[in-house]
């Protein structure tokens, strides 16, 4: 059964800074050559003093509000995804909320990469309970701030950024629907991909410091086996084929990733919109920022059938099908 509900408005906002391969490979042992060939990756957008995850969810949610032609005050809800929030509390959202106007609720999601698909997934459940009319989500990082920038197996990946989308009730019309989600996660493995907090416990095995640490290869062969068996199991929800999907919008972590998960679904990889060689890595916030950009240029048009997929620590995935309208 489908959901009557569907994406009015996007828009994404990304620091002026742009931090390339070859700048990287003037601060540790690496080089362009290396990076693009194993990740795809060219160059990253990285967050100056003034940014944060609320100030670029915030720019991502006007830019959203704007193009969805609806007021700030007019939100039932605001979700924001983030594993990089500004402070312990208030939530990024709530943050998000004061600076554009709104008057409605709001709270954060964390579920690392799979954060947006995780926030769309309730937001969709909530316009599906009649809780919601007009929901704004939004995927927001800055991932720069939690980076070891002295590891060369995890600084070349990650990028900042934020990607927003107003959700909206869709009454009785054939097209925009958003299908059942699958979410999944495995805290059992969290160790091959985790950052601690200042809230960390001294007895915990975690490390203390705030900085990305990940074990790349197994996390890789995990991310590709997770989100092939989500999609499948998100198709037979909706009663789809593989080859029904128009367009994928993956979780933008390694171009190499995307390519192996496309082969698993037996897809061509041009049924993909990839982006990471421009954004990296930018956790919750890449699958907004490619949807804002697929709909920029036209790749997802109305009538298709869109993927979103997404893999990442805790470990967490999800995948999500809609019917674009
Ligand atoms: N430049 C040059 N050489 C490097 C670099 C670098 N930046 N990084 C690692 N190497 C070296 C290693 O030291 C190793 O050398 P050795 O053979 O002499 O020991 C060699 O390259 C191969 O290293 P691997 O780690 O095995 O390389 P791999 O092909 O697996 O690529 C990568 C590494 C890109 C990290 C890949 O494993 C990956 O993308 N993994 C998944 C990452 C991901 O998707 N994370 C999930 C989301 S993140 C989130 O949730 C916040």
């Amino acid at each position: 059964m489908s959901f009557s509900c569907h994406i009015s408005g996007f828009g994404h906002a990304v620091p002026e800074r742009i931090v390339t391969n070859q700048e990287l490979s003037e601060m540790i042992d690496t080089s362009d050559e290396w990076i693009v060939e194993r990740t795809g990756i060219s160059q990253r957008h990285i967050a100056s003093d003034e940014d944060s995850s609320a100030t670029l969810g915030a720019e991502a949610a006007k830019r959203a509000l704007e193009k969805a032609g609806v007021s700030a005050v007019d939100l039932d809800l605001i979700i924001t995804a983030t594993c990089t929030p500004s402070g312990m509390f208030p939530s990024t959202a709530s943050r998000i909320q004061h600076s554009i106007g709104a008057n409605c609720g709001a709270f954060d999601i964390n579920a690392a990469c799979n954060g947006f698909v995780t926030a769309l997934s309730t937001a969709s459940q909530l316009i599906h309970s009649r809780s919601a009319e007009k929901i704004l989500v939004i995927g927001s990082e800055v991932l720069s701030r939690i980076t070891d920038w002295s590891d060369r197996g995890t600084c070349i990946l990650f990028g900042d950024g934020a990607g927003a989308v107003i959700i909206e009730r869709n009454e009785g019309s054939e097209t925009g629907q958003i299908f059942p989600p699958v979410l999944g996660s495995d805290g059992g493995a969290a160790e091959l991909l985790f950052a601690s907090g200042p809230c960390t416990a001294p007895s915990d095995l975690l490390d203390q410091e705030a900085k990305i640490i990940m074990d790349g290869r197994s996390v890789f062969k995990y991310a590709v086996t997770a989100m092939a068996e989500a999609v499948e199991e998100a198709l037979k929800k909706a009663n789809l084929k593989a080859e029904d999907i128009d367009i994928c919008i993956p979780h933008q972590a390694n171009k190499r990733i995307i390519k192996a998960l496309m082969d698993r679904l037996g897809l061509p990889i041009e049924r993909a919109f990839v982006n990471v060689q421009k954004y990296g890595n930018t956790s919750s916030a890449s699958i907004p920022i490619a949807l804002s950009e697929a709909l920029e240029e036209k790749r997802l048009k109305s009538g298709n059938t869109v993927l979103f997929v997404a893999f990442g620590g805790g470990l967490n995935w999800g995948a999500m099908i809609a019917n674009w309208g």
